[in-house]
């Protein structure tokens, strides 16, 4: 495809919509409040939004730069770019990643269609907590209905792949995210007006730094490339349909203030309900699920139309925050195997789809009847989650950052930066500097760290 043949988002606020509709998903308000309860709350919040600041936004921007200045799909970008070179191979793992994220992503994504229909048949009222934490495990652990809800997620994702870019992707973006910001805030109005909820709030803002090891800033590294959809390429993907005057840097601050405020009001919902009804906040994947049809059901009691109400929008709210994530991820694998092999994009996308159903299968079954399997401990699904977040996205990440702090012509990075000199850049030596030198070395510090390298 060349490169005028190409479609693009409308504007800055759509460039940014969009990158928040893939950034905002399940990674800010089912993955952060688990990793966050798992790791002693405050500190790895903490920890977290620093690593946001210092790794996200320069890797952030730099993804940016790459998409937009080549049009191109992942792979293609590094070649144009780096022309027989081995960086090209980057674009490739990329995409790879991003197909493993989307296979075990689209699992929990289906958990919540299932809510919603859960939700909508009633079955949270007068129930409590330990019918919630039952009635999750059941469902989970069902060989054949969390399967169903997979398929139909990702059959959803394909169908707006297939509408395309401008009409799916866009028109999706506009409407909902205000809509979920809305919602959250009631929310957590209600878990607020829980008793016993200061419990929580305190969990979520007072650290403490004694319980931070290795594993804590791994975690917090992690999350902050998961969140952001960092690393393996969804926002370069995304820059690629980015217009020529929309201002790089200001996209990526918006999208990493928006993300990060979400899941800090995430966690907001989620803790002082968690404390208030005695649901440990180290529960895992399960903690969103099991927690919030309590905040439904206690903060509304005595109006119950109120809690069915909310609880059907917020878990539909949820699967379209999902749904706008899942896009992304699928739309690099598609729009990569569309411009690199020919395909056309309705085969490219088929053959995305099935073979994240394929492995998405197992994901899911890996936490129910395929459970004794495990590799160091973990199910499939944990590994699946494990490699792509813990390990990939940082090792792409930092690829990034050295490919864009070393290798790129500083001359091309201030261009697409400043718009072609239309633009006032007063960062870009410290931006260079935090690429060269802060985000790799901080990388690879945890990752060495985390090997017990340093005793
Ligand atoms: N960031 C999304 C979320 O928070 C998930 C996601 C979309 C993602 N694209 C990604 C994660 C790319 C890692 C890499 O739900």
């Amino acid at each position: 495809m060349k490169k005028n043949e190409r479609v693009n988002f409308g504007g800055m606020l759509t460039a940014i919509l969009a990158s928040a509709g893939s950034a905002v998903g399940l990674g800010n308000v089912w993955r952060f409040p688990y990793e966050t309860g798992n790791h002693g709350g405050a500190a790895f919040i903490f920890i977290y939004i620093l690593f946001i600041v210092i790794l996200g936004l320069p890797i952030m921007l730099s993804e940016f730069i790459i998409g937009r200045k080549t049009h191109a799909n992942l792979a293609g970008a590094y070649r144009q770019l780096a022309k027989d070179s081995k960086w090209r191979f980057v674009g490739h793992i990329g995409v790879f990643t991003g197909f493993l994220i989307l296979s075990y992503y689209a699992v929990v994504a289906g958990w919540t269609l299932e809510y919603i229909v859960e939700a909508g048949m009633n079955q949270f009222a007068g129930k409590e907590t330990a019918d919630y934490i039952g009635a999750f495990k059941l469902f989970s652990e069902d060989p054949i209905r969390p399967l169903i809800w997979l398929a139909l997620f990702l059959f959803l994702t394909h169908f707006v792949i297939v509408k395309g870019v401008k009409s799916g992707i866009e028109r999706s973006s506009k409407v909902l995210m205000p809509l979920l910001f809305v919602l959250i805030i009631v929310l957590i109005g209600c878990s607020l007006s829980l008793p016993g909820s200061a419990e929580g709030v305190k969990f979520l803002f007072q650290p403490d730094f004694s319980v931070v090891d290795s594993s804590v800033l791994l975690a917090a590294m992690g999350q902050a490339f998961f969140s952001l959809s960092l690393g393996m390429g969804c926002l370069c993907t995304y820059a690629s349909y980015f217009r020529n005057d929309t201002n790089l840097a200001k996209a990526a601050v918006s999208v990493a203030f928006i993300d990060t405020l979400i899941a800090i009001m995430a966690g907001l919902i989620i803790f002082p309900a968690a404390f208030s009804v005695g649901i440990q906040p180290d529960s895992g994947p399960s903690l969103l699920f099991i927690t919030l049809p309590n905040v439904f059901q206690q903060a509304f009691s005595g109006m119950p139309i109120l809690s069915y109400s909310f609880s059907i929008l917020f878990y539909l709210l949820m699967a379209i925050a999902a749904l706008t994530s899942t896009i992304s991820l699928h739309e690099v694998v598609t729009a990569y195997l569309h411009e690199e092999f020919h395909l056309e994009r309705r085969v490219a996308a088929r053959w995305m789809t099935g073979a994240c159903l394929f492995v998405g299968v197992f994901a899911s079954l890996s936490l129910g009847v395929a459970k004794e399997y495990t590799l160091f401990g973990l199910s499939f699904f944990e590994l699946l989650d494990f490699f792509t977040a813990k390990l990939m996205l940082p090792l792409l990440g930092f690829l990034v950052a050295l490919f864009t702090g070393w290798y790129l012509d500083k001359a091309i990075m201030w261009r697409e930066i400043s718009n072609n000199g239309t633009l006032k850049v007063r960062f870009f030596r410290l931006y260079i500097f935090i690429l060269k030198f802060i985000a790799p070395i901080a990388i690879l510090c945890i990752f060495l760290n985390e090997l017990h390298l340093f005793g």
